[in-house]
This record gives structure tokens, sequence and C-alpha cells, in this order.
């Protein structure tokens, strides 16, 4: 295992290999998504920090396999892969103010960031021409951000093989070798390399931010079932 970098450098590589336990911080940890990943990731073997706003109390309610329960920016600061599953609408506001805690770290950002309104059920796109990603990139220049798993129900993330066709889990981000150490986590998750597309730099993940808007007419059109982006080719 290659310990987390010092705060502030970027390793070029050799990436982090899963042959041995990691610590996995999820910010947002006791959402649908952020449990789910949890439980996940725990059942494999690896250490799991769960950054929440009341620790003691989402310990109490936790049903799972172990994992540690903490304040946001502990999970960052001791976590060597950080999972950003909080809502999407606040976390460049509530990621921003950990830049130094995530200086060093990949952060995997599963989040879509959209607002609710009047007229749009699940919300309009909180930076249209633009991507959460794409901003949180630019907020933490010391952290690699890569964009993924945004494009499916968050049961899909952690069970990729139970839909009737295989679902394709997207990778955005600038730094190839950070990608290569999200890959080898979604591996832990159950996904097969052949299901996973790297669509280039982090301005690609607007291209699936941008999925979400037809969600609600998914879920209207299919009731709320596990589904998944899938691109046949
Ligand atoms: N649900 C899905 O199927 C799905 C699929 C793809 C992507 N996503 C994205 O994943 C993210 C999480 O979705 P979710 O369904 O898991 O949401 P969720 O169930 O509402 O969980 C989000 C968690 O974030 C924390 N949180 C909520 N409001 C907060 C605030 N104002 N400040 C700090 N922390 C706050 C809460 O944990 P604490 O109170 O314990 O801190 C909450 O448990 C979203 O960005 C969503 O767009 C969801």
């Amino acid at each position: 295992m290659t310990p987390s970098s010092p705060a502030g450098s970027l390793p070029n590589s050799p990436e982090l290999t899963f042959s041995t336990p990691i610590t996995i911080a999820i910010l947002g940890g006791t959402g649908r998504v952020g449990s789910g990943l949890a439980t996940k990731l725990a059942s494999q073997g690896h250490r799991l920090l769960l950054g929440t706003l009341n620790p003691d109390d989402a310990a109490a309610n936790w049903s799972g396999p172990a994992v540690t329960f903490t304040d946001t920016a502990a999970a960052a600061r001791d976590g060597q892969i950080v999972i950003n599953a909080t809502p999407g609408d606040t976390s460049l506001e509530r990621l921003s103010a950990l830049r130094s805690e995530l200086s060093g770290k990949i952060l995997v950002d599963v989040t879509n960031a959209t607002q609710r309104n009047a007229t749009s059920p699940l919300g309009d796109l909180c930076y249209p021409g633009s991507s959460l990603a794409e901003k949180l990139q630019a907020a933490l220049p010391h952290t690699r951000v890569v964009k993924t798993l945004n494009t499916m129900m968050f049961k899909v993330m952690t069970n990729p093989q139970g839909l009737s066709s295989p679902p394709t889990a997207f990778l955005s981000g600038n730094d190839a070798g950070a990608k290569t150490t999200v890959r080898a986590l979604l591996a832990e998750l159950g996904w097969q390399n052949e299901q996973l597309m790297d669509l280039g730099d982090v301005t690609t993940a607007r291209g699936t931010e941008e999925l979400f808007l037809f969600v609600p007419y998914l879920v209207k059109t299919l009731g709320f079932v596990p589904f998944a982006v899938t691109v046949a080719h």
C-alpha cells in the first residue's frame, strides 16, 4: 500500500493499489449514497471514515459493518481517498472550506448539483455550461478530482451486476494516475473494467452532470427502481 501524500504535494505514481486495506473517507456518509458505498467498501475490508454533522447520532443509528463516524474535516484529513456524497448544491462551499485537509488527496465526486424550483421537480443545474467537478477542481488545486458514479441510482453503485444490461461508469478528471486509482476503487465496488469509460479531463463531467436532467422523466416512467446510463457501442 502506498500511503497518502503529504499535504500540498501530488505524487506522480505509483498509485494506490488495493492489495491491502486502505482508509476511505466519505463526506455525507450517512446518506443513501454514502452509507451504501461505506457498507460495500467496509465489507471488502477497508477502513471507512464517515464524515457527518452528528457522529454520535450516526453511530447510534448504524447497523452496518464496522465503520468510524467523525466530523467532516477529520474524515477529509485522515482518508487516503475521499468520496464526496454530500448534497451537490452546497458541495462547493462545504469542500472549499476543507482545502487544506483535502490537499494531496484524490477526491471522488459522485454528486449531482441541482437546485429545486417550482417548475422542475428535481431541480435545474447549479452550474449550466460548467460542472460541479470543474468548480471543485478549480477551488481545490492541490486535490485531484475524479467524477464518477453520478449517472445511476445509488443502489447500482454497489451492485452494478444487478441490472438487466451492464451499466457504464464514466470517469472524468485531469490526472491519469488518480483515475487509475479510482478504477481500482470501482473494482472494489463490483465494477468490471469493460464497464468503465474514461471520458477525459474534468471538463467532460459537464456531460455526465447534465444527464441528471433526464432523471425525473426516467423515474416518472420507470418508477423508483434501480437504473443507470449505459453506452452501447
Ligand atoms: N440518491 C441517488 O440515487 C444518487 C445517485 C447519484 C448521485 N447522487 C448524489 O449523491 C449525493 C448524495 O445523495 P443522497 O441521495 O445520498 O443524499 P442524502 O440521502 O440526502 O444524503 C446526503 C448526506 O449529506 C449530509 N448533508 C445533508 N445536508 C447537508 C448540509 N447542508 N451540510 C452538510 N452535510 C449535509 C447528510 O449527512 P449528515 O447530516 O450525517 O452530515 C446526508 O446524509 C447528492 O449530491 C446526489 O445528487 C445521488
